[in-house]
């Protein structure tokens, strides 16, 4: 079947902050501070960091590469390469999949995000302690209805943006709110760190201490990698596929990848500091955003329009990532299905809403009450360990056996050389992704499978 014209990105920045803002998401503002807070810090951010330069970069630039060379949707771009009856369609297949999964949950914290965004125009903040500010999460954690209220309409102004198409939709909209949202955080962090819990953040997030980080978080941390750089979810391979032969895959993948380690950087910096001067918890799970930095608000001159602001950019970041997810799904069904765009996209919505559902009820159990007891998480903490810890890497164990081992060296040479400088990066890109990569997640897998614990070798050195 012809395939029809490809709509591409309007610029070279268009394109990265476009991947930056599908990227920089509820991962980087939401799920990272907490996960390094259930680590209990140590060493966990440092991980985190060489996992996303050494592995999570190359298979950035790798999906870009694919995508591109195909010009297909995640799964096409598979069957384009290898055949339609070749077994790494499933490669994408589970992208999709994923990419569902995460957007399922997703809605419900950036659903959370709007309602902090709305309930700091009525400075709710204000007369409370840092205490019982803290505690309100806990209030709308348990209200099932406010959320499930709060992640349809977020679905709803996602289905909006991706509507559109994606010039008009995503890109100009993620040029101006990426921006506006990175000042924001280095003022933030700028005060934070004036704090006086400031030295007491710092040696949690870098020294290790007994009880806290185990080698065993690695994977936690791979995981956690994967997800804010958007990889092994189809995203990276469908935007390659809107990118022209000029445009420098190495560079941008570099420019990106480091745009994720600053701000993830930046959101520890700004929220441990404010836990330690107030005496919360560290460890406060998926509510730490939302407990921690009201509290910080509410110290500051201009608490309301802080707060209000920064609300707002945490629910627009999270849109420009959800319009990825989204995008992601409906481009599969659209070249695969040659449905229309605007069938594609409802239905995706749809089915995700109706996914949301018990993810948005976990709080107050009331949806499959006996989750909890039998799986040890709730509908919401099993999805989401289910994509991070296991798909996520999955995914990105294929990936790289896919571009290292099963295609030809030549083509994918030549497309990561095409509109690139960096020839001799080749090499040291490819041998990442040939071996470390896959030698990297497979260990990891071992360990989180129970088959060798790597705790044992770090932790009996007393
Ligand atoms: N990287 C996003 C984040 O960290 O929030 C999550 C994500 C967005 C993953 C979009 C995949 C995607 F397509």
């Amino acid at each position: 079947m012809a395939q029809p014209l490809r709509e591409h990105w309007s610029s070279r920045l268009g394109f990265i902050l476009a991947a930056a803002g599908s990227a920089i998401g509820l991962g980087t503002l939401w799920k990272f501070p907490s996960v390094v807070g259930e680590h209990g810090g140590g060493f966990f951010v440092f991980i985190y960091l060489v996992f996303t330069l050494f592995i999570g970069i190359p298979l950035f630039i790798g999906e870009l590469a694919l995508g591109r060379h195909a010009q297909r949707g995640a799964v096409g771009i598979f069957a384009s390469i290898s055949g339609e009856r070749s077994f790494w369609k499933t490669v994408g297949w589970l992208g999709v999949a994923s990419s569902f999964l995460i957007l399922s949950y997703y809605c419900v914290v950036a659903g959370w995000g709007l309602n902090y965004f709305m309930m700091s125009i009525n400075q709710f903040y204000e007369a409370h302690s840092a205490d019982q500010i803290s505690n309100i999460f806990q209030i709308l954690y348990t209200s099932g209805d406010i959320s499930i209220f709060w992640a349809f309409i977020f679905l709803l102004i996602t289905l909006g943006v991706v509507y559109q198409g994606i010039r008009k939709g995503i890109e100009f909209w993620s040029r101006i709110l990426m921006i506006s949202l990175f000042i924001l955080l280095v003022a933030l962090a700028c005060y934070s760190v004036t704090l006086d819990g400031f030295k007491e953040a710092v040696r949690f997030i870098l020294v290790p201490s007994p009880g806290g980080f185990k080698p065993s978080g690695i994977l936690d941390a791979l995981g956690l990698s994967f997800f804010t750089l958007s990889l092994a979810q189809g995203v990276l391979l469908t935007y390659g596929s809107y990118l022209r032969p000029s445009e420098d895959l190495p560079k941008t993948a570099l420019i990106v990848g480091s745009m994720v380690m600053l701000v993830s950087v930046l959101v520890v910096m700004m929220i441990f500091p404010v836990i330690f001067t107030f005496n919360l918890s560290p460890s406060g799970g998926a509510g730490l955003v939302f407990e921690t930095l009201p509290v910080l608000f509410a110290q500051l001159p201009g608490a309301m329009l802080l707060s209000t602001l920064f609300f707002a950019l945490f629910t627009f970041t999270a849109l420009t990532s959800a319009v990825a997810l989204l995008e992601v799904i409906s481009a599969n069904f659209i070249d695969l299905f040659g449905w229309s765009r605007h069938k594609a996209v409802l239905l995706s919505t749809g089915a995700a809403f109706v996914v949301s559902i018990p993810s948005a009820l976990a709080g107050s159990q009331d949806l499959f009450k006996s989750w909890l007891p039998i799986y040890g998480l709730n509908f919401f903490g099993t999805v989401d360990s289910l994509v991070s810890v296991w798909l996520l890497p999955l995914g990105g164990f294929l990936t790289a056996l896919y571009i290292g081992w099963h295609i030809d060296k030549a083509m994918i040479r030549k497309e990561f050389l095409s509109g690139t400088k960096w020839v001799s990066l080749f090499s040291i890109w490819f041998f990442l992704i040939k071996w470390v990569a896959p030698i990297a997640i497979v260990l990891i897998f071992l360990q989180k499978g129970g088959f060798i614990n790597i705790d044992k070798f770090f932790l009996a050195v007393p």
